[in-house]
């Protein structure tokens, strides 16, 4: 398993708690900034780690700005990647067992640092169960206009 990461200014410290959890469970990291507070637009961290999950360089991506809202919106505009902006467990579990979502982006300004590390690990712990969600998600990935 392997996970890109990126964050812009209101993300830096989240992505950074965030990372340590990652690392500790062994999971390799791809991080593609930002290290510290100067502002930086967040499509631009979104893109590399969308990329990186388009193109399978990595499994999964971890993005975190103020809300995970913007991260989540430019995320989304590439193909193959499945973006989830959620702020409880249940939302996660869902996104990850029926959606197959491949990239969690969380909102640093909304989120105390515990509630965030409690949905990565769902979000990690959670497989998709496949079967009849798999059409399904195969349509998302269909869908370009
Ligand atoms: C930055 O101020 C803020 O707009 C950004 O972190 C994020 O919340 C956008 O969705």
């Amino acid at each position: 398993m392997k996970f890109a990461l990126g964050a812009d200014h209101a993300g830096v410290g989240l992505k950074s708690r965030l990372g340590g959890l990652l690392h500790a469970r062994g999971i390799e990291i791809v991080d593609f900034g930002a290290e510290e507070s100067t502002p930086v637009d967040y499509p631009d961290k979104a893109a590399a780690v969308a990329r990186a999950v388009a193109s399978g360089e990595a499994d999964r991506g971890l993005l975190v700005c103020g809300t995970g809202v913007g991260m989540a919106m430019s995320a989304n505009r590439f193909a193959g990647v499945r973006a989830v902006n959620p702020s409880d467990s249940y939302t996660t579990r869902m996104a990850r067992a029926h959606n197959d979502a491949n990239v969690l982006a969380l909102g640093a300004r909304v989120l105390g640092a515990g509630r965030a590390a409690e949905l990565l690990e769902v979000f990690l712990d959670t497989p998709f169960d496949g079967d009849r969600h798999a059409g399904r998600v195969a349509k998302i990935d269909s869908v370009v206009e």
